[in-house]
């Protein structure tokens, strides 16, 4: 179930073929997706809000704001909380005011502050659609990078016979579901990810640690799960959902990673070093509580291993190593010192000093360097589609 959990906002615009868009409401919850409806004025001559509600199990919004008690509907958090945006039926005003940015209601308001992919399904009579104006502004939303879905040719409700019927609601499921369908571009491959904080113990109950959250190895070991390869996920001490159809070896120090790692490398095609490692461990963990002693104490510490390196020289041809940084100067470049100090072959560079990203947050924006130098960068987005990003950077470098 490909849609399982997608959050798509429908809009639904003043079109006669709105009658058709309960069947996909419908056809979309029996999917599993989480449907949000926008409803402009006009279509509310076409279809209730009733009806619509009654099958998304969610309020459907018209207004910005709710008259009776004041509550808002914002734009900009369903612009945000949506992974796809469809508008459907989209009607010929609609259309237009989505091309040019005329924001007078709370669909085109929503368009305008929408992050995700936009797909739009026009409807309308024959000679509307044909018309100029009509067909300039279908091509102005495509080269904004919104999807169309062009309407069929038949029956009209005018009586008349052409292009103009918005396309059935089965056929639209089917193209949303293609859109979200991820190729099997990792089949036969193992992936090996290791993800979240070392936990080095000083006795039976402290530690030192890090805040790492595990969310971005986690998301690139779901990641590889949906392109199909075999993924082992090392995963130190997290308070994560586990991805389902991996392999999950839990450890708590760097040198239990150490030791899982070695064990899986050989086998591994891919690696990804997502966790953050503590670079040092207490000399010697005691085996009884350390009691205050009234003195300053202190903490003999010795380097753990770096297990990347460690990996790295151990390398087997056809192998790929990524690493992860995480730097606050010289970002780029301290980077790339990396990639040459470990033996890697690419790496992930998140910054301290971009909002949203890093440690314990949701959200995550890279910059993914590869070892000849070229480098991409990603904006702000969930771990989820950055996950992506750096698999997609991935195959793309190394051609897998
Ligand atoms: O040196 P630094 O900690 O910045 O390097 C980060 C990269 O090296 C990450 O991919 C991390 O998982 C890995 N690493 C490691 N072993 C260590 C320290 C870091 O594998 N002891």
């Amino acid at each position: 179930m490909v849609l399982k959990g997608k959050k798509i906002l429908l809009g639904i615009s003043g079109s006669i073929a709105a009658y058709k868009i309960p069947i996909l409401v419908r056809l979309l919850m029996k999917e599993g997706a989480d449907v949000q409806v926008i409803m402009t004025p006009a279509a509310r001559d076409f279809v209730t809000p009733l009806t619509l509600s009654t099958l998304s199990k969610r309020p459907v919004f018209t207004e910005p704001f709710n008259p009776v008690d004041g509550s808002w509907n914002s734009h900009v958090d369903m612009g945000n909380w949506a992974d796809l945006m469809l508008i459907a039926p989209a009607s010929a005003t609609t259309l237009a005011k989505m091309a040019n940015g005329i924001a007078d209601n709370l669909l085109i308001t929503t368009y305008l502050a929408a992050v995700c992919p936009v797909f739009f399904a026009p409807a309308m009579d024959l000679d509307m659609f044909q018309h100029p104006a009509t067909q300039r502004n279908i091509q102005t939303l495509q080269s904004y990078g919104n999807h169309l879905i062009a309407p069929r040719d038949g029956e009209l409700a005018s009586g008349l016979c052409g292009a103009g019927r918005l396309e059935e609601p089965d056929a639209i499921v089917g193209v949303i579901r293609k859109f979200f369908e991820v190729p099997q571009s990792l089949a036969g491959k193992k992936v090996l990810i290791t993800a979240g904080p070392t936990v080095e113990p000083i006795d039976p109950v402290r530690f030192i640690s890090n805040h790492s959250s595990g969310k971005m190895g986690y998301a690139l070991a779901a990641e590889a799960v949906k392109r199909g390869a075999e993924v082992v996920l090392i995963s130190g001490p997290v308070a994560l959902e586990v991805p389902k159809g991996l392999t999950l070896r839990k450890v708590t120090s760097a040198q239990d990673m150490l030791q899982a790692c070695t064990e899986e490398f050989e086998s591994s095609h891919v690696v990804v070093m997502a966790a953050a490692v503590a670079d040092y461990r207490p000399d010697k963990a005691e085996t009884s509580k350390i009691k205050k002693t009234g003195h300053k104490p202190v903490l003999q510490l010795t380097e753990n291993p770096d297990i990347i390196k460690t990996l790295a020289s151990m390398r087997l041809a056809g192998q790929f190593i990524v690493g992860f940084a995480l730097e606050t100067d010289d970002e780029v470049q301290n980077a790339m010192k990396k990639i040459d100090s470990k033996g890697l072959d690419a790496i992930v560079l998140n910054s301290l000093n971009d909002r949203g990203a890093g440690f314990g947050t949701d959200t995550n924006k890279v910059t993914m360097i590869h070892r000849s130098g070229s480098s991409l960068i990603t904006k702000l987005e969930s771990k989820e589609v950055i996950a992506s990003r750096v698999f997609d950077f991935i195959q793309e470098s190394f051609d897998l």
